[in-house]
């Protein structure tokens, strides 16, 4: 098995694999993603059957509608709530709404796009570790309400009165903006749902809220991917924002995904 960073902060592509589902593999495989963040495997090509497997390796793996691979896809043929997913267009942890939030996600490429399509993700525990010592003493004991509203009003600023009471059926939840993890390692919990900042004025906790993001983004904690069809690419979401870069929805861009529980509630 080699190993090849990504970019200075994160990501690392794992080559020379014979048998991706041995326990020795997997085991490395959990210690990289633990400390890099993204796992990239080119020319994976893996079947639905065997992308399940592999996934159950890592933890149990959420069902949607019974099933455990969910295709991301902007043809509402293919996905119908696609729409939705414009959503992943913005900066983004997947479950921020959840108690225990999602561990992992793991993207295989079916079809990618001929313009755009990547995927970029930027490490929150690098962002976070490299914050000057008094940013972070303003921000350790602050919490942050997040909700789906949140990340839908940033695509849709004009929302019907049934929109609005549809994206609040999804309760908001509060959660500590530095993730204190059970590793010592710090993450922040931001993105396109963070609503609000409590105890700051909107103006305020907006201001904060962008100032962390765009500290977070700035290259040097961030690996941009760029699919080639057959990659597997997986990530810690716990500590990764990740978005798309746009594509277009008659691209056929198709992602097949499975999405691993998490075992380490927000706190
Ligand atoms: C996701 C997601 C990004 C992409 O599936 O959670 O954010 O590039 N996907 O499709
Ligand atoms: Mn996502």
């Amino acid at each position: 098995m080699e190993t090849k960073a990504l970019s200075s902060s994160l990501g690392v592509e794992i080559s020379g694999i014979d048998d991706l589902l041995d326990d020795v593999v997997i085991a490395r495989c959990v210690e990289a993603l633990k400390w890099r963040g993204v796992l990239l495997l080119r020319g994976a090509d893996l079947d639905d059957e065997t992308q399940i497997t592999l996934s159950r390796k890592f933890g149990d793996v959420v069902t949607f509608g019974g099933r455990e691979i969910f295709k991301v896809s902007l043809d509402p043929s293919v996905n119908p709530a696609a729409e939705y997913l414009k959503g992943t267009f913005n900066w983004h942890i997947d479950g921020t709404t959840d108690p225990v939030p999602i561990k992992a996600t793991m993207l295989s490429a079916r079809q990618v796009a001929m313009v755009g399509g990547g995927t970029e993700f930027a490490s929150t525990y690098a962002a976070y570790e490299n914050l000057p010592d008094k940013e972070k003493e303003r921000i350790d004991n602050l919490t942050v309400v997040h909700s789906l509203e949140a990340s839908q009003r940033a695509l849709n600023p004009n929302p019907t009165d049934e929109q609005i009471a549809q994206w609040r059926s999804v309760p908001s939840q509060e959660v500590p903006l530095v993730w204190r993890r059970r590793d010592g390692r710090c993450s922040l919990v931001i993105g396109t749902t963070a609503d609000h900042i409590v105890g700051l004025s909107a103006d305020e906790s907006r201001a904060l809220l962008d100032e962390l993001r765009d500290w977070s983004t700035q290259e040097r904690f961030v690996y941009t991917h760029e699919w080639q069809v057959g990659d597997l690419v997986m990530w810690d979401n716990t500590g990764m924002l990740h978005r798309a870069l746009p594509y277009d929805a008659s691209s056929r861009r198709t992602m097949h995904r499975t999405t691993i529980f998490g075992d380490e509630a927000f706190k």
